[in-house]
């Protein structure tokens, strides 16, 4: 059955390997099935929940273009724009902030992460951003949206917020419910230096993410440094979940070559680390390198990526204000 598919990353520093596996791999196999209907965001109004340097927001929202576009996503077949260009984004939010209750939000654990010790001093962007967030999603009537696992919650309070909107107003199925579509394995990619803490663009130490733009070096590197143990590789997954680091590379060489990781443990058991970081660390080159050569290639040329995110926007743009339209009608403006 055709799908509407909506989801948004972050133009907030690079994109990394987490993104890539959690993520982006999978917008680029649901807009290569027939019939499916895509749109792919980059959500600048959710990156400004925290400081953002504005010289620099610009380029980070075509650089994660240029990563959409060099991962394989194409701009004839799916929607590709930045959200502040589309404004019944910021609008939708401000309405749904009215059905959504302060109790659902303070289970976010989002943002009680985020938000770290000192609550008082988050923005009320931050507090507010999984509103933000069923906007878009709502907007596009989608029906599938796919996140890595971290984002299953906002998921939940999404559909939380349609459901609410749909009795409050007596409009049913006028929001569309979504479903979220979470890998199902290695759908969270840990940080190559603790295996407990997620692949995140915050981590303040690089070593501890592989970045899609990293040069083959770099690359080598990471890997060369990554957390392991002393003991060798084990001959079965039963007592994986005691070596995080060594299911975390294990997990990330399964996801890259497309296969289970009862393979990929038969493929290196008793095998000594080194041999399984070498081949690893040409897995990733040879899956990351080409990607990374080419958003370094688009992200030179501003004007095509601008060119796309505005074609973009228009037709975002043509949707979004049919149904912003409608919502208001129904709210009684
Ligand atoms: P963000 O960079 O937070 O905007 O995330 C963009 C997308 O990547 C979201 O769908 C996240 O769930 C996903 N993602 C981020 N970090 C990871 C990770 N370490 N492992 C798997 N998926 C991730
Ligand atoms: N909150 C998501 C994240 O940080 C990004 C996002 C914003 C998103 N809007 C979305 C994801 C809509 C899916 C659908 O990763």
């Amino acid at each position: 059955m055709a799908k509407k598919i909506f989801s948004g990353v972050q133009p907030s520093g690079n994109l990394h390997l987490g993104n890539y596996l959690g993520a982006i791999k999978n917008f680029v196999n649901l807009q290569n099935e027939e019939n499916n209907e895509c749109v792919y965001c980059v959500v600048d109004l959710h990156a400004i929940t925290v400081k953002q340097d504005p010289n620099e927001l610009k380029d980070s929202i075509r650089e994660t273009t240029a990563a959409f576009l060099a991962s394989g996503l194409d701009y004839k077949k799916s929607i590709i724009f930045n959200q502040s260009s589309v404004a019944a984004h910021s609008e939708v939010s401000w309405i749904l902030s009215c059905t959504a209750r302060m109790g659902w939000l303070n289970r976010m654990t989002q943002f009680k992460e985020k938000a770290g010790k000192d609550k008082e001093k988050a923005s009320v962007g931050l507090y507010i951003y999984p509103i933000l967030m069923a906007a878009d999603i709502l907007l596009y009537d989608s029906t599938h949206v796919p996140v890595g696992e971290d984002q299953k919650q906002h998921l939940e309070l999404c559909r939380d917020i349609a459901q609410k909107f749909n009795i409050e107003f007596n409009c049913q199925n006028f929001l569309v419910a979504p479903e979220p579509l979470i890998q199902k394995s290695f759908s969270r990619i840990m940080s190559l230096k603790d295996g407990t803490k997620k692949m995140s663009k915050s981590d303040p130490s690089d070593l501890s993410r592989i970045n899609l733009n990293d040069s083959k070096d770099t690359i080598i590197n990471k890997i060369k440094k990554a957390k392991t143990d002393d003991k060798t590789l084990p001959s079965d997954k039963k007592n994986l979940n005691e070596r995080p680091e060594v299911e975390n590379l294990l997990g990330i060489y399964s996801s890259l070559s497309d296969q289970n990781l009862e393979s990929t443990v038969n493929e290196f058991s008793g095998k000594n680390f080194s041999e399984f970081k070498k081949k690893l660390s040409e897995l990733v080159v040879e899956k990351i390198s080409p990607i990374s050569v080419e958003i370094n290639k688009l992200y030179k040329d501003k004007e095509f990526i601008d060119k796309i995110l505005n074609d973009g926007a228009e037709k975002a743009n043509k949707i979004a204000s049919k149904k912003v339209s409608e919502l208001k009608k129904i709210v009684g403006f």
